[in-house]
């Protein structure tokens, strides 16, 4: 029987999205135990560090929120098996990256890890319950996840939901706060289908306006969250686009994107130029959609969105271009800084960041490259560029370092690049760090945050993106 008041709630998966979601849906619902697994112990592990300086990833707000729910009603636990066994409600929060091989190599959304959570379910599970996606998925996944589970023979019933998530990086905990909606998908052609709908909406709605919480179909569901981050995705590429315009015009992309925000139609968020979009998700949701969209044969679909990717690979090598091209043409044995590794500011995450490809091109091109970031670590950038397998490790070594003072990453520097907007790079002493470069001494505003014409009276020649 599916029940429409939750008791136990697990979810699959203990990362960026599941462990945040759970923790936020374990402090607005105290009377439900969420128990968040994983099949990564070390991951586990540091979700139950007493020290919370120690979560396994950085989100202004997640501290607090683990402080108040952990050890009371939030547990995280490698014990998978008995988190599918007691919950009711099964929420499969992993990973779903690009393919790297096979059939869609490069384009199609990997869905092992998915799969192989449905076989467990499958395989685990003695009474009915509730399945919900929060991984980003291919539309029509949950009839491979229902396939899979209906097909298990004991005669468990299963109501398989789709429930994007749309949190923000930096922002995730104000975001589950308060989202812009919460959409859930479900068969409402069936008194069990809107049983499981409702059960879900009932644990959104401890927290959430009920006009924001959204019904539709699984479909619908699926479908929207790849569109939303393709929407969003489209316009940092539009706005990117418009810099190299603004760069050869006289215009300024600032000026642009205020004028043409400023149209209610169009609205004035998610139009900063940058060195590009980063993060673990544009990329590969759109890379997905692209490949639905030319496995239904809909080719000239699939070259629209196609293009937001072009262009935002185009962005990263025309700011790496730039700093070429400004520093008379050769990097070579310069010190070049970077400010800032993370894909956005307040976040640890360096997936798809556009600091790593930048410092690859530089590093082909024997820069030397010296890191200062607040919050990743020093392995995990050396990680971020061995793993593109460019170079040996060791010609790595030498030509990059990374710093825990950005003072000291930025001595004798012949360059300074920002690649990520921390706030906090704009209160520096830039003055100190002027003195102490190379001269003449380069800024390359990748994010357009610091006072330009400030710096540029200082001493430094600036650049910044699309002006
Ligand atoms: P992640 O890599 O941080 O976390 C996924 C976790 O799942 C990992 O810890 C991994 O060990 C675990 N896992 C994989 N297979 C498992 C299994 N069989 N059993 C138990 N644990 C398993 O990924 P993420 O960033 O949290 O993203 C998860 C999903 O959410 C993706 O589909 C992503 O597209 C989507 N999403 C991510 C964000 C974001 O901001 N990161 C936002 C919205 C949606
Ligand atoms: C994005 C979406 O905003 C979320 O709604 C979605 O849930 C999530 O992807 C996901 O599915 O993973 P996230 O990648 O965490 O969230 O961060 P964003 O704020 O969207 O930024 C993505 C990238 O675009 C960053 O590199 C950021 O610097 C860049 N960006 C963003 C710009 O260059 N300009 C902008 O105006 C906005």
């Amino acid at each position: 029987m599916i029940t429409d008041t939750i008791k136990k709630i697990c979810c699959i998966g203990a990362g960026y999205v599941g462990g945040p979601t759970m923790a936020v849906i374990a402090q607005k619902c105290p009377d439900i135990e969420v128990t968040v697994v994983d099949i990564n112990a070390r991951r586990i592990e540091a979700w139950n560090d007493d020290d919370l300086n120690k979560l396994p990833i950085y989100e202004p707000g997640l501290k607090e929120v683990v402080a108040e729910a952990r050890g009371r009603n939030l547990f995280f636990s490698t014990d998978i098996e008995k988190g599918i066994r007691e919950a009711e409600m099964i929420f499969i929060s992993v990973n779903t990256p690009t393919k790297t091989y096979g059939k869609g190599k490069g384009m199609a959304a990997d869905l092992v890890y998915v799969e192989r959570c449905a076989r467990q379910i499958a395989e685990v599970a003695k009474e009915d319950k509730i399945i919900v996606e929060k991984s980003t998925l291919p539309v029509r996944t949950a009839q491979a996840i229902k396939s899979i589970l209906d097909d298990a023979g004991n005669g468990v019933r299963y109501q398989i939901l789709s429930n994007p998530e749309f949190l923000s990086e930096g922002t995730a905990i104000n975001d589950l706060h308060n989202a812009d909606r919460v959409l859930i998908g479900g068969d409402g052609s069936t008194v069990e289908g809107q049983a499981a709908m409702d059960a879900l909406t009932k644990i959104y709605e401890r927290w959430m306006p009920r006009e924001k919480i959204l019904q539709t179909n699984v479909w619908s569901s699926e479908l929207s969250k790849l569109i939303a981050n393709a929407f969003l995705a489209q316009r940092v590429s539009s706005i990117n686009a418009v810099s190299a315009l603004c760069e050869k015009t006289g215009a300024n992309v600032e000026e642009v994107a205020k004028a043409v925000g400023a149209d209610k139609r169009i609205g004035d968020k998610f139009l900063k130029a940058s060195p590009g979009f980063g993060g673990s998700c544009f990329k590969k949701d759109i890379l997905n959609l692209v490949y639905i969209c030319r496995s239904l044969n809909l080719d000239e679909v699939a070259d629209y969105w196609e293009q937001v990717i072009m262009i935002n690979d185009y962005q990263k090598h025309r700011f790496t271009d730039k700093i070429i091209s400004t520093m008379y043409d050769t990097v070579t044995d310069k010190k070049i800084t970077f400010f800032g590794w993370a894909f956005k500011k307040d976040t640890n995450d360096t997936r798809e960041s556009a600091a790593i490809y930048v410092a690859d091109k530089l590093l082909e091109d024997k820069a030397n490259i010296h890191v200062y970031d607040p919050k990743v670590s020093e392995t995990q950038i050396f990680k971020d560029i061995f793993d593109l397998d460019t170079r040996p490790h060791e010609e790595t070594k030498k030509a990059l370092k990374v710093s825990k003072n950005p003072y000291e990453a930025a001595d004798k520097a012949h360059a300074i690049a920002i690649l990520t907007e921390w706030d906090e790079f704009k209160t520096y002493d830039w003055q100190r760090i002027y003195e102490n470069m190379q001269k003449p001494a380069f800024l390359f505003d990748g994010r357009n945050i610091v006072d330009a014409r400030e710096l540029k009276d200082t001493g430094f020649k600036v650049y910044q993106i699309g002006k």
